[in-house]
């Protein structure tokens, strides 16, 4: 495993357990060119499939048909205005005004490890884990230098890619387009799968054939939003969760991106994943240096499934870098929903009253204890408490409910700024905005401009202030606005095209700055629900708030969809209130509880007000993530059927590593009349173990009666197949505990 060069085909091969990637250098012109990627290869000798000798696209001295060498040649990092008209990945405008560039290889370095990207999140990994390439290529006419990082996990099948930027010159250069990674492909009837959504709605799967011209998503909000993710796969037509090729990107950022493919004249496709070219302009100076964010490629021979297990164990080991990672996190109640912004200490100490007794482990305050804030038009920017409310002070208040056994959580949104707020009337240019034009508002708020270090300051120093003022372990990162109306009076004109990325570079800053000083503080990244749920987020927070949909059924396709790429530990999940208060649904607290420990898992609901009945099955759902968590948060995660496919039923399950135990979620929708029980196979157990099945939360007769109670060996489950009885009603879940005997 790891990374060879090959100096007599100046070929490039990196291995991981089960994928092999290879580029080489031409010999004409020293275009880096993609050969393979793909199943893991044991031989090097593929440089042919860059068809530098296929008629008519012989590169040819003379420069007579160079443009149609130019023009499919699968390159590894395409340039703009040299004759290759499909889309590119670098493109700059140079003090004369032209945009062209080339690339030429100048030397390669291999080495164990990897490095660590300026101010950006990225993966990491100790030398016995991964090791990296760096191909270093140049532009001679604009004497510009690009360093392509390839880095190649031991363990996983994931490769990573980034790219920096070097102006050697001694004039300026701006860069007007840098992709961090391009797939350049024949497409072999591939399928492309992506995440969209909406507030509320985010994440959900959508599939369909890749076709001749563009197609993507992208961002140009400020944040990958709720609508586009940045994330996309390519699947062979018959690659389902278990069986065919799939190659899954993921970009390890949190602002606008674009992540596209174009399939050309020769059925050939360019998959490229990078900063979203629209808005971004970035001037390099002579001898300034700009560095891209990464992008993790993960190749799966076995289907979808295979990948997501792929990205989880990468995100959770060489992503997250947070204490809590590894650790069971406290079980939270939030008073978002209980209260929203109506309350006082005496209703959260209420809150925690009961809770603890129930077992809930902390407390968290959400959104309207500070400034003057008792709706959600102002007081943001002004992070002193609001004493009306907060009678006695915040130490008091958590004091009083760590005296009841619980840990205390509280809810900042540092990024933005209310027109009412002591802050903006002090600062008002610490708005982002463009002289002449009045900024439009989204909830009432404006953004900070976080591309001025005064304010990164600023802002940081008001929430160590709160954090440093009372016994506080856990923080809700909140974002509740896309970014728009672009302008900063603190950057000059020539680099406003920067400032969405400088944006992020601050927003990186602050949190870098906060897990730094409090190293044991549990984060948790939000964005008007899951609205900046990304790879370049958990870098940070080690969970991210999933959705403001707290519906059952609804958090099914949401969750669905983000497993799909990020592990179960890191998606914020709650028990809420009914009917839910994003759509008026009723499901029964029960199938909320199962659907909820797929995740964090936490309440949502003023717990001195549910139905007696509902409280009385908090202790035994706190029971219950106590009993499982360790699994759902280190296991295997598997799609057995998904509700989003056969419009009836849901059910997945997670699988620990050693298979000794398994966990199996179970929900019918909606039901139907006159059926058998229905026979599931499930996945990723050991043929050769016998399982003990228990329908756990029953009593032991009805779980006899459904066929728990019993032992039944890997094969069978897998093979044959559980029968799972049709539940009463619709909405019902059923949770299933495998224990090897
Ligand atoms: C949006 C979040 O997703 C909610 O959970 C809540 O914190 C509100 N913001 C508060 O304004």
């Amino acid at each position: 495993m790891g990374i060879t060069y090959y100096e007599k085909d100046r070929l490039f091969k990196l291995d991981t357990p089960a994928s092999t990637y290879m580029c080489a250098v031409t010999d004409e012109e020293n275009f880096l060119g993609h050969v393979y990627y793909g199943p893991r290869l044991t031989d090097h000798d593929a440089a042919y499939l860059m068809r530098t000798g296929e008629p008519p696209f012989v590169p040819s001295k003379s420069n007579r048909e160079r443009l149609a060498f130019y023009d499919t040649f699968p390159m590894e990092m395409p340039t703009h205005g040299i004759g290759d008209f499909r889309d590119d990945a670098l493109a700059v405008r140079s003090v004369s005004g032209h945009s062209a560039v080339k690339l030429g290889v100048v030397s390669h370095e291999i080495y164990k490890g990897k490095k660590s990207l300026k101010g950006l999140p990225a993966t990491f990994g100790k030398e016995d884990e991964v090791t990296t390439l760096d191909i270093t290529m140049k532009d001679e006419a604009l004497n510009m230098t690009v360093v392509l990082s390839y880095s190649a996990f031991e363990k996983v099948d994931a490769i990573t890619r980034s790219v920096r930027i070097i102006n050697n010159s001694s004039d300026d250069i701006v860069l007007t387009r840098v992709m961090s990674a391009c797939l350049d492909m024949d497409n072999e009837n591939f399928d492309l799968l992506t995440l969209h959504g909406s507030w509320a709605r985010e994440r959900h799967i959508n599939r369909r054939p890749l076709t001749r011209g563009f197609q993507g998503l992208s961002s140009i909000r400020g944040e990958c939003g709720h609508q586009d993710h940045p994330f996309m796969a390519i699947m062979e037509k018959g690659a389902d969760e278990d069986r065919g090729q799939v190659y899954g990107m993921s970009f390890v950022y949190s602002g606008n991106f674009l992540a596209s493919c174009y399939v050309n004249q020769f059925e050939s496709v360019r998959a490229m994943m990078g900063i979203n070219p629209e808005d971004f302009n970035w001037l390099l100076k002579p001898g300034e240096e700009f560095t891209a964010p990464e992008v993790i490629m993960v190749f799966s021979s076995e289907g979808l499934g295979r990948m997501s297990r792929t990205y989880h164990d990468l995100i959770r080991n060489n992503l997250i870098r947070s204490p809590y990672k590894d650790r069971k996190r406290p079980i939270l109640i939030n008073n978002w929903e209980a209260t929203y912004f109506d309350f006082d200490t005496d209703k959260l100490v209420g809150i925690a009253d009961q809770a603890s007794k129930l077992g809930i482990e902390m407390l968290v305050m959400d959104d309207g204890w500070f400034g003057h804030r008792d709706f959600d038009d102002s007081s943001l920017g002004d992070w002193y408490v609001y004493e009306d409310k907060i009678k006695g002070g915040l130490k008091y208040l958590v004091d009083e409910v760590n005296k009841r056994g619980m840990k205390f959580g509280i809810w900042f949104e540092p990024e933005m700024i209310s027109p009412d707020s002591d802050l903006y009337r002090a600062h008002p240019d610490w708005a982002i905005q463009i002289p002449g034009r009045t900024p439009g508002q989204a909830r009432a708020q404006y953004v900070l401009d976080l591309t001025r270090p005064e304010v990164v300051d600023h802002v940081y120093g008001q929430v160590k202030a709160i954090l440093e003022s009372a016994n506080i372990e856990y923080v809700k990162w909140d974002m509740n606005r896309p970014l728009s109306d672009m302008g900063s009076s603190a950057l000059p004109p020539e680099r406003m095209g920067e400032m969405f990325h400088r944006y992020m570079l601050g927003v990186y800053e602050l949190q870098e700055r906060l897990i730094t000083d409090f190293p044991n503080l549990l984060l948790e990244n939000c964005s008007g629900g899951g609205g900046r749920f990304d790879a370049g987020m958990l870098y940070y927070s080690p969970q991210i708030w999933c959705s403001d949909d707290t519906d059952a059924v609804e958090r099914l396709l949401i969750q669905e969809g983000t497993a799909l790429v990020y592990p179960l530990s890191s998606m914020g999940a709650h028990v809420s209130d009914c009917p839910n208060h994003a759509l008026g649904r009723v499901t029964p607290f029960r199938t909320r509880g199962y659907v909820a420990l797929a995740g964090t898992f936490g309440y949502e609901l003023d717990v001195t007000r549910i139905p007696e009945e509902d409280r009385n099955m908090i202790p035994g759902q706190v029971k219950m993530y106590h009993a499982y968590n360790d699994l759902v948060r280190m296991g295997d995660y598997y799609r057995v059927s998904s509700y989003s496919q056969n419009n009836e039923y849901d059910c997945y399950m997670v699988v620990s590593k050693d298979k000794s135990e398994a966990l199996v979620t179970f929900v019918q929708v909606l039901n139907r009349v006159n059926f058998h029980s229905r026979k599931i196979r499930l996945k990723g157990l050991d043929p050769e173990k016998k399982y003990f099945v228990t329908f756990v939360d029953e009593d032991e007769e009805t779980s006899a009666k459904n066929g728990g109670e019993r032992t039944y060996s890997g094969e069978i489950l897998m093979k044959a197949g559980l029968l799972i009885p049709r539940p009463w009603g619709d909405f019902h879940g059923m949770l299933i505990s495998l224990k090897a005997q």
